[in-house]
């Protein structure tokens, strides 16, 4: 596809504005609609985006004439918004997560596989450069073995009414460890609490595990004093704290270790910190939606495309099975290969072999 894009958005509350300035700094690409169900919403718009149409109703966004449409509402919507676009023919992108169950997701991709459109999902760490360069740093080996990872993502709120804090706050979790692991987990355990209100989980551990022995926590909350935003992750080689809260010196990389040779006293290893180069002027959002615009002119997968969010939304479910069956351990089925650099539909493909 070749020339202007035009892009719709559907939902202007918190992130819509963010989402919406990214892609008017595209090349290439313009914001031509706007929409929102909240008429006071739609009033704010034309300040800053006077010349986009504006409209209440999602069904006159997928009757206009732009290409790509994408999704920032609240979870149990997406599914039904994105299959409408889809159906008008649209290229797609989904906040996260993907959908709000495993039926949904799957239904989606398949949908985009025949209708040959890009599905994405708005993972925006795996677009953050930290994140990447940890997974590269895995990948290629230079952690050793992964032992654990351990994630973090606590605040004071926001509070969400219609999900709980697993279903907000870990899928931003549980991408970056699929990305970083470039695996999935076989199992999923969680206790969560509602302290504020019973049925709404506002603090949440979910222990995974991997077919390899390694393990992965992710502690994810709204009532936490602080803001805490971080990653560990303990090799055999060398061990890893990403901390999104420190820019520039957002990752850092410890040769610590300990080894039990002949003797059975575990030695330890001290060595250097590094602080690797992130660029601050980066801006993970502005890479997920050059992704997206890059994929729609091309043809080919985006790195968080359709199957990527179905993987995540796999894990998610079966955590809130987890919870709901008071913390027992829900098996998932073997870890699949998660990414592929080809075709959106092609990626599809990969996943279903
Ligand atoms: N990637 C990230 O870092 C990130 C950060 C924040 C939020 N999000 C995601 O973005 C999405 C929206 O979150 P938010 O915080 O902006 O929520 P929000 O409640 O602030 O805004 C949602 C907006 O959608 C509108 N809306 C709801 N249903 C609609 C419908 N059927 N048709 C048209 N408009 C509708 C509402 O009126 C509201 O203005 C969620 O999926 C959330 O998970 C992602």
């Amino acid at each position: 596809m070749s020339g202007q894009l035009r892009f719709g958005i559907i939902g202007w509350g918190y992130w819509g504005p963010k989402i919406a300035r990214n892609i008017s700094s595209l090349r290439d690409a313009e914001l031509t609609f706007i929409c929102d169900m909240d008429e006071n919403r739609i009033h704010q718009v034309a300040m800053n985006f006077p010349t986009a149409q504006v409209s209440v109703r999602p069904e006159d966004l997928f009757a206009s004439d732009v290409d790509c449409v994408v999704i920032v509402t609240p979870v149990r919507t997406h599914y039904a918004l994105a299959r409408q676009a889809l159906l008008s023919g649209k290229h797609v992108m989904v906040e996260k997560p993907l959908t709000a169950s495993v039926a949904e997701a799957n239904d989606l991709v398949e949908l985009a596989q025949r209708a040959r459109k890009v599905l994405m999902v708005g993972h925006t760490f795996e677009y953050s450069p930290a994140v990447e360069q940890l997974r590269e740093l895995v990948t290629g080996g230079h952690m050793g073995r992964v032992f654990c990872v351990e994630t973090e993502r606590l605040n004071l709120g926001l509070f969400r009414n219609d999900i709980d804090v697993i279903w907000d706050l870990a899928p931003h979790d549980v991408s970056i460890l699929n990305y970083v692991l470039g695996v999935e987990p076989t199992s999923v355990r969680v206790t969560a609490h509602g302290h504020l209100r019973p049925a709404i989980a506002d603090n949440a551990h979910i222990d995974l595990r991997y077919a390899d022995g390694a393990t992965a926590h992710i502690h994810v909350s709204w009532m936490h004093p602080t803001k805490v935003r971080r990653v560990t992750l303990i090799g055999d080689g060398r061990m890893a704290v990403y901390d999104d809260t420190l820019q520039q010196e957002a990752l850092r990389l410890f040769d610590k270790g300990a080894d039990v040779g002949a003797d059975p006293v575990v030695n330890l290893r001290y060595g250097a910190i590094n602080i690797p180069y992130i660029d601050p002027n980066v801006e993970p959002l502005r890479l997920e939606c050059e992704d997206f615009a890059n994929a729609v002119r091309k043809g080919v997968a985006p790195r968080a495309n359709g199957v990527v969010g179905l993987a995540v939304v796999r894990i998610l479910a079966a955590a809130e099975q987890s919870l709901r069956s008071g913390g027992s351990e829900i098996a998932l089925e073997p870890a699949t290969r998660i990414r592929s650099e080809a075709t959106p539909h092609a990626a599809v493909d990969a996943h279903a072999r």
